[in-house]
């Protein structure tokens, strides 16, 4: 089967939501994919922050094979021991005083936080506050409090009174958050806005508001967990705590799983029958974290990400292109910063060269390979990224002239 007949295949039998994506990839190993040509290419974003581990690592096939073997589903009827480990482990990472709620993925996980503070708030609060540009996912909940407005509004109304404010603004927060607030979403880094930063202190002013306001402080880091910008939790940096954590992604390295972490009062916050899912913490995705979890542990991949990070951004730096404005994000999760919006060409011109990057936004280009690339397969990016530039920018004249 070739690349353009699945394509075809797709096209045929999918829903168009996504479009009919370029590339057909049909096996990974390491950092390295090969299309359904046979073609390879450097994974430069990881299944969109996922595949921690790369593909095929060892550890993780072995863990899913052996679950898969001994117990592999067991309903939220029954208690297993991998759910337990893992929830143990998470709250270990986060310093105790914490209970986690296992999803399915990342809007579940968001989908949990959103009751979980409804069912924690006092009588009155009655209004969320959460990011222009932020993403929390694409169910009812997470997508209203999502700060698109081109992907939320053609599917509302959501039935809930949320107040958008501008990333980062702590001022504009503090004037949209009061005793009535139910709870403020936040992304340490927002991802799908093309990974950019809150400013420093920023988080640490969320916590300080909350506080002030009973509001509850949910921080998304659905992307940023699990060791991408090279601590275990992007908010480890700034050493505040959330209400609230939501994690997936790169939480399971490539098996499907999310994770809502309640700390203090809204740890216990759930009554029994509140909340649940049939899959939720299933036994093969709690191995595969456990997996993921030990082997960034045993590789010591959090310092590894962050020395790659470093590598990574300052060889972007050196790069000296009418295309590249600069870089930004930190540890393994970056954005190349384009002069204008040529994401698109610089994308598929990346894939031709076999490289597989993400047009984030029009003028971004996200970066988020797999926490164990080498300084030599960034190496060979960083050579090629010329090349691939010079491409974008002649495919976009070309367009610019027909
Ligand atoms: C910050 C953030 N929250 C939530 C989500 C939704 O996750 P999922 O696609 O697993 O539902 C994403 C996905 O990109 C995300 O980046």
């Amino acid at each position: 089967m070739t690349s353009s007949e699945l394509r075809e295949r797709f096209a045929a039998s999918l829903m168009p939501n996504y479009g009919v994506p370029p590339v057909a990839l049909t096996l990974g190993r390491g950092c390295e994919v090969y299309d359904a040509d046979g073609r390879q290419y450097l994974d430069l974003i990881a299944g969109i922050a996922v595949s921690s581990l790369g593909h095929g690592h060892p550890a993780l096939v072995k863990a899913v094979a052996h679950q898969a073997a001994t117990l592999a589903h067991t309903s939220n009827l029954f208690v297993h021991e991998r759910e337990v480990e893992l929830a143990e482990r998470l709250t270990g990472l986060l310093g105790g005083d914490a209970k986690v709620y296992f999803a399915n993925s990342g809007t579940e996980a968001n989908e949990a936080a959103l009751k979980l503070v409804k069912r924690a708030a006092g009588p009155g609060r009655h209004y969320f506050v959460a990011a222009d540009n932020g993403f929390h996912g694409r169910s009812a909940g997470s997508l209203a409090l999502t700060g698109k407005e081109a992907i939320r509004e053609p599917f509302g109304p959501f039935g809930m009174d949320v107040r958008f404010v501008p990333h980062g603004d702590l001022a504009a927060l503090t004037e949209a958050v009061d005793e009535n607030c139910v709870a403020v979403f936040v992304e340490p880094t927002q991802g799908e806005a093309g990974v950019v930063p809150a400013p420093e202190g920023y988080l640490a002013g969320v916590r300080a508001l909350c506080d002030e306001t009973g509001a509850a402080f949910v921080l998304d880091e659905i992307q940023s967990g699990i060791g991408r910008t090279g601590r275990w939790f992007a908010h480890q940096e700034e050493g505040v705590r959330p209400d609230v954590l939501t994690l997936a992604k790169g939480l399971g390295g490539g098996l499907p799983i999310g994770a809502c972490v309640g700390f203090g009062r809204f740890a216990d916050a759930f009554g029994k029958g509140d909340h649940g899912s049939t899959f939720g913490g299933n036994p093969i995705a709690c191995a595969a974290a456990l997996a993921v979890i030990d082997t960034i542990e045993s590789e010591g991949l959090l310092a590894h990400t962050a020395v790659m990070g470093d590598l990574l951004a300052e060889q972007i730096e050196g790069i000296d292109h009418p295309l590249l404005a600069g870089q930004r994000g930190s540890g393994l999760w970056r954005a190349l910063e384009l002069t204008g919006p040529h994401s698109a060409h610089v994308q598929e011109q990346a894939a031709v060269r076999g490289f597989l990057v993400n047009a984030v936004t029009p003028s971004a280009i996200r970066l988020a390979p797999p926490l164990v690339i080498t300084p030599e397969q960034i190496g060979v990016f960083i050579e090629a990224l010329p090349t691939v530039l010079d491409a974008a920018e002649a495919a976009a004249t070309k367009e610019n002239q027909s």
